[in-house]
């Protein structure tokens, strides 16, 4: 347990990771051709700038939005969601080479993230075009918004790997990509960062918590305890209190996970991880019925007990399979540093290097028993019979 505690402290960490350093490089970003900008914004995420002047009478933006994409064939985009936060719903510029190679620049209607098709946007564009220089892309447009004295938007902004026939591929979901957002006052020069984003990263690290301690350690633990340390008859009944004691609290702690997994699930509108879902689904529901196992136990002598060992066993290890395989995924979803999930490796390693070594000394104990006790009609070794019984004398 003590490393599991380790661990815990360790992911605790984790919770504290994103802290954005600021410093108004944009003061310092000159423009050829005689562009001017009232205002500029170091964009928090993504190594972006943001350029612009706005003329409430008129509700005139003109911008220049400047970023690296993601590889030198990539595209950057900037967008205003004028319904909501986030991509889902933005009406996007998209900035990229074309297959001549020239800077060219196009409008999205954003509606999911399945693949992008030019369209016309919310807003009216005046003029745009781009221009890339040193691997660095600048949009530059003026657009007039549709409502009138509205000086605060939405908007939120890209950069993507590639362009596959003139339509640009998925861009990557780490936290940068994900917290490029915000709110912008059009007059004022602000902008702050879209306050869903910190707490959402910090939910989901939460939600990664729980499920790594519970499905991810503590169930592997008491699966341990169950099948290796009742071969000791020393240790029975203790081995079935701390059984119990640790699949009881993992269940606890996740079904916390879960629900917090469900949440996020229902708040992300635009992105589903359908695999991870279903597993997690499952897992609460297989991990109820071993809590209904425990309920309906026949007693070790009853005829049942041999099927409802089977029963208990089986759903025992399918859950121990899912929750690691989860646990994988979650890790590939929430992209943590790489050594957190070098830990987590480390730690089933560590787990099964340790079950494998209680697998050699149960099975050495329960051949001996064997040999001084060969008239038993089921040694049980499979199907845990035996071994709950006391050594022959
Ligand atoms: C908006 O008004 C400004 C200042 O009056 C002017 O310079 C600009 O050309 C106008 N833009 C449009 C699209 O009418
Ligand atoms: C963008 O697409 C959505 C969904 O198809 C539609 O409701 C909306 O009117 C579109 N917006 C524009 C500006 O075309």
């Amino acid at each position: 347990m003590a490393s599991s505690l380790t661990l815990v402290t360790l992911l605790l960490l984790m919770v504290s990771l994103i802290s954005p350093s600021q410093s108004a490089t944009c003061q310092s970003q000159t423009f050829t051709s005689n562009r001017l900008y009232t205002f500029c914004n170091d964009l928090p995420s993504l190594n972006s700038y943001l350029h612009w002047t706005y003329d409430p009478a008129n509700s005139t933006l003109s911008l220049s939005f400047i970023a690296t994409p993601a590889r030198p064939n990539g595209w950057i985009a900037w967008a205003i969601n004028p319904t909501s936060t986030g991509m889902v719903g933005s009406q996007a510029l998209i900035a990229f080479q074309d297959s001549k190679g020239a800077m060219t620049v196009k409008t999205y209607n954003i509606t999911s993230y399945n693949p992008l098709t030019e369209s016309k946007v919310w807003y009216e564009v005046k003029e745009s075009s781009a221009e890339i220089s040193g691997g660095v892309m600048r949009i530059f447009a003026t657009i007039v918004l549709p409502e009138k004295g509205k000086s605060t938007v939405n908007h939120v902004w890209q950069v993507g790997p590639s362009v596959t026939t003139g339509v640009p591929d998925k861009h990557e979901f780490q936290p940068a990509n994900l917290n490029s957002k915000g709110s912008l006052d059009l007059l004022k020069g602000q902008s702050t960062a879209s306050t869903d984003g910190g707490s959402r990263t910090k939910k989901k690290n939460i939600h990664g918590i729980l499920n790594v301690v519970s499905w991810g350690i503590m169930f592997p633990i008491g699966i341990i305890i169950a099948r290796y340390v009742r071969t000791f008859p020393s240790a029975d009944p203790a081995w079935f209190y701390l059984h119990i004691i640790c699949q009881v609290s993992a269940y606890a702690i996740g079904v916390a996970g879960w629900g917090t997994g469900l949440k996020l699930g229902s708040e992300s509108k635009g992105v589903r991880y359908t695999g991870h879902r279903n597993i997690g689904i499952a897992l609460f529901s297989l991990a109820t019925l071993q809590i209904f196992a425990l309920l309906l136990r026949p007693k070790k002598d009853h005829k049942f007990r041999f099927y409802w060992n089977i029963y208990h066993h089986g759903i025992g290890y399918t859950v121990l399979v899912l929750s690691i395989i989860n646990v994988f995924k979650g890790l590939d979803i929430l992209k943590p540093e790489q050594k957190w999930k070098d830990a987590y490796i480390i730690l089933i390693a560590v787990l099964g290097g340790i079950a494998l070594l209680l697998e050699a000394i149960t099975w050495i104990i329960v051949l001996r028993r064997k040999s001084r006790k060969s008239t038993k009609p089921y040694d049980g070794l499979n199907n845990g019979h035996g071994r709950q019984e006391p050594l022959a004398p």
